[in-house]
């Protein structure tokens, strides 16, 4: 039997995330895989608690505060979710993770990166694969208007912070070459799965 993996897209909004995870889940488990496919902030009851207090806009925390509620999240997303699954062999699909904190809160909202990367590297566990899809503007803000339903407060800010979160996740991905694969989101929807195939049978398959 095959080990369990770990492997989360990372990415600005409308990049792409969810539409690929959910194909990357459904090719894993044509393969045989165990999965499970999971988001942030997310995933587990404590954390979808705090999902709703940081996404719907009543408090505009300030970044220190932004970070670790997004770091308590991910702890109890950690034990409850994430381990519990690797433990068991199943591949872990996760719809952003680490990076989307250093990203938003470091590079965005000016949170201090060490701090975050200090709570990044005392994880319990590293993503054995990080897709980072790399979208830029308009394209990104005409497929968060087309995909409609209304919008978080990230979606809300503005032109400037969405650039520096996506040219942090161009630096992280750069960075750590061995964890990451910087796909060019704007792509079709088929070629961009293709693209993170290809990254999953290199990288964790051969
Ligand atoms: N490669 C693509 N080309 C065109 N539209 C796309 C592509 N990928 C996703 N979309 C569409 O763009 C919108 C945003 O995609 P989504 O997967 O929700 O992005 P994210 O989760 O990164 O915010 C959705 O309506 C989705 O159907
Ligand atoms: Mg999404």
């Amino acid at each position: 039997m095959t080990a369990g993996r770990f492997i989360t897209l990372e990415g600005g909004e409308g990049a792409g995330k969810t539409t690929q995870s959910a194909l990357l889940a459904d090719a894993l488990i044509a393969l045989g895989m165990q999965v499970i496919r999971t988001r942030e902030p997310g995933g587990a009851p404590g954390a979808e608690l705090l999902r709703g207090i940081l996404l719907d806009g009543s408090i505009d925390w300030v970044p220190r505060a932004e970070t670790l509620l997004h770091f308590a999240a991910r702890a109890e997303h950690l034990a409850n979710t994430i381990l519990p699954a690797l433990r068991a062999g199943k591949w872990v699909v996760c719809d952003r993770f680490h990076d989307s904190t250093l990203a938003y809160q470091g590079y965005g909202q000016g949170a201090e990166r060490d701090l975050i990367t200090l709570l990044i590297d005392r994880s319990e566990v590293a993503p054995d694969l990080t897709i980072v899809l790399d979208l830029g503007e308009p394209v990104a803000s005409q497929r968060i208007r087309r995909r409609g339903g209304g919008s978080d407060r990230y979606e809300r800010l503005d032109a400037a912070f969405h650039a520096r979160v996506r040219q942090g996740f161009r630096e992280i991905a750069a960075a750590e070459p061995k964890r990451c694969v910087l796909v060019d989101a704007s792509a079709n929807i088929a070629d961009v799965h293709t693209a993170i195939m290809t990254a999953v049978r290199t990288r964790l398959l051969d």
